[in-house]
């Protein structure tokens, strides 16, 4: 017998809606209910759950509920369906924005990408515990540094999510770094590199807060190539790709790509026009 996995909420009338189905000699049937739904990014492996059932415990997932604001992570376990064999309905949830969905594409394509959680807050402090008390909580949509938070305890993750309920999170654990470098990739090629530095004044890199930032030359083969990839995986053409060494392993994480990077504001104009031209020119 197929297992067949209902997500919509734990209203009512779909409880008895799961159970009339489950009456059904030949049908089994398990109700998830979407704000529970906890989705993990590690290493190699990603795993989708609901307290201590795996998506991978299914043969077909039937979505029956999708807030318009969460189709972003219904577009995430769309990924992960699509490349664990699983048949999920509807497949075409086509929301392709957000950091959550980045991460996941990039590890799908085999990528390095901060390990990176979403969910429920119990899940999401077990995963700040796991990650050594110290993490970076920050907004499937936020931009220029915002809404992003270094955390170094349960109850500031706890307060943080109770203060921004509208808001979409993920947790990844925080890659010690000097700086973080946006690649300028046009149609899949580097053109151009930045290393951006907050000089230990916070935790961000952003230049909009305050960071500096020089044109490097003699860059990485291997960070290049790495950000070309990234492009091409989320399949964005002008990009500025986020890139952070890991001062530790000296590994190069993907933190995100920006599509429709600033080229005629922001630092380096001058560069910015220069490397478009140059493509433009081919
Ligand atoms: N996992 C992480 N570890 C360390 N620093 C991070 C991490 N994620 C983000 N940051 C810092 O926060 C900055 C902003 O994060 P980013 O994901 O690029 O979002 P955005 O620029 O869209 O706000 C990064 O440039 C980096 O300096
Ligand atoms: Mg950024």
């Amino acid at each position: 017998m197929k297992n067949t996995l209902v997500i919509a909420s734990h209203k009512p009338h779909i409880l008895e809606f799961v159970d009339s189905l489950n009456k059904d000699a030949d049908l089994s049937v398990r109700l998830w209910d979407y704000h529970e739904i906890n989705i993990e990014i590690e290493k190699g492996v990603s795993r989708v759950s609901c307290g201590d059932e795996s998506l991978d415990d299914f043969d077909e997932i039937l979505v029956l509920a999708a807030p318009d604001h969460l189709h972003h992570v219904f577009s995430t376990i769309g990924l992960y369906a699509e490349t664990h064999g699983l048949s999920m309905h509807d497949h075409t949830f086509g929301d392709a924005s957000g950091k959550l969905y980045q991460m996941m594409n990039l590890q799908n394509a085999g990528l390095n990408v901060p390990d990176t959680f979403y969910g429920t807050p119990e899940f999401l402090e077990k995963a700040l515990f796991k990650m050594g008390g110290v993490g970076v909580l920050k907004s499937t949509h936020g931009t220029k540094g915002n809404q992003n938070y270094l955390v170094n305890s349960p109850l500031m993750l706890r307060q943080i999510l109770a203060e921004n309920e509208n808001t979409t999170f993920i947790l990844q654990n925080f890659i010690k770094n000097d700086g973080d470098y946006r690649e300028i990739v046009i149609n899949y090629t580097a053109f151009l590199s930045i290393f951006r530095s907050s000089g230990g004044k916070d935790h961000r890199n952003n230049t909009s807060l305050g960071g500096s930032a020089k044109i490097v030359e003699d860059v990485d083969e291997e960070l290049l190539r790495l950000a070309e990839s990234a492009a091409r995986a989320m399949k964005i053409e002008f990009a500025g790709v986020d890139v952070m060494k890991d001062q530790d392993s000296g590994e190069y994480y993907i933190l995100e790509i920006n599509r429709t990077p600033q080229f005629a504001s922001g630092s380096f104009v001058d560069e910015k026009t220069e490397a478009l031209k140059k493509y433009l020119k081919n």
